[in-house]
């Protein structure tokens, strides 16, 4: 795969107005979401509930590409549909979420990093043979007291360019996501300090990349809003001005113009703090990039709750939801939203 092919696919993520929808939660993860919804976590209700969000109607009109866990690429629709077909006929780009997840690093209390390198080569050819098309990587940068240390940035910095750059010559567009946490239990720090460690966060990722040959190019960056600690004193708290205008200085300041795009997770805001912070993120343009969306949470959780209450009868009614979200941050994308 030429760089060429590897630009037009990171182009294609972060089109006009769209943006990309995470349905990765690992089996753990998803299992927590369904728990809180009153859905039993079976494989068929994850195919289920993976088909209901991935087979939206007209779902394409706002999103680019849609990221999946090892189970779900491999899955099929009710009607024996490869849910990666489905999903290109729809106009949306398979990609993959191909980290292990975090484990504690040895030696930091406090600090985690993030594992799956050993055999990711293999594991990328075969992704790539399925049908993705982008991959994603989630680094977690933990804020407390004494967290987080320099070694577990750095740490987590190194694994992901080495991952970014097996993606590249997979044939992969390397969606680097490196989240600092705002809804950990121990998340009380204030904006400033979410801007400080969002700087030595991005400084370091963006020299990683370098020192791997990762073509930038060719990749994408998924990133946290700059926003205080959920449970911060209230007197930490800021309007979403604030947030908006944190966030867009340390990209400036951080990100290369070449890379092709910046999307965000949602990481724990509310809906509409998602799709507001966005839209004045957008509002304080024009960028040096396209800045969208990569929300799982966001762009779901509604539609969980409607469909958990009668699975068979709320179907349309949940795809709904998902679509009126999509449309909202597609909005947002071109700082068109408006409050409701
Ligand atoms: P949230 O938007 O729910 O934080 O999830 C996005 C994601 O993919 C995190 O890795």
């Amino acid at each position: 795969m030429s760089i060429e092919n590897l630009e037009q696919i990171a182009q294609a993520m972060v089109a006009t107005g769209k943006g990309i929808i995470a349905v990765d939660e690992s089996t753990g993860t998803i299992k927590k979401r369904f728990e809180a919804a009153g859905v039993e976590n079976t494989e068929e209700n994850r195919r289920a509930y993976r088909e209901l969000l991935l087979t939206t109607p007209n779902l394409g009109e706002h999103i680019s590409g849609a990221i999946l866990f090892d189970e779900t690429i491999r899955q099929k629709t009710k009607d024996g549909v490869p849910l990666v077909e489905a999903m290109k006929k729809a106009g949306i780009i398979p990609g993959i979420k191909v980290d292990k997840g975090p484990v504690p690093l040895a030696g930091f209390p406090g600090d985690v990093v993030t594992e799956g390198l050993d055999g990711l080569r293999d594991r990328l050819k075969e992704y790539a043979q399925l049908g993705a098309q982008f991959a994603k990587w989630r680094a977690v940068i933990k804020i407390t007291e004494d967290n987080p240390s320099s070694t577990a940035i750095e740490a987590n910095m190194h694994a992901l360019a080495r991952y970014a750059a097996l993606c590249q010559e997979a044939g992969l567009v390397p969606m680097v996501e490196p989240e600092v946490l705002m809804d950990d239990a121990e998340s009380k720090h204030d904006i400033d300090v979410s801007y400080e460690v969002h700087e030595a966060v991005l400084r370091s990722l963006f020299n990683a990349l370098y020192e791997q040959n990762v073509m930038l190019e060719g990749t994408i960056l998924k990133v946290s809003m700059v926003i205080p600690g959920k449970y911060a004193p209230k007197d930490a708290q800021v309007g979403p001005e604030d947030v908006a205008e944190a966030t867009v200085r340390v990209l400036k300041s951080c990100v290369p113009a070449t890379l092709p795009g910046i999307v965000f997770l949602s990481g724990g805001q509310s809906d509409e703090q998602a799709t507001e912070h966005l839209n004045l993120i957008n509002q304080m343009g024009p960028h040096p990039w396209p800045v969208s969306f990569s929300y799982g949470r966001a762009l779901v959780a509604e539609a969980l709750k409607i469909w958990s209450k009668d699975q068979q009868k709320n179907w349309a009614e949940a795809q709904k939801a998902v679509y009126a979200r999509a449309q909202e941050n597609g909005a947002a994308a071109l700082g068109q939203w408006k409050k409701r």
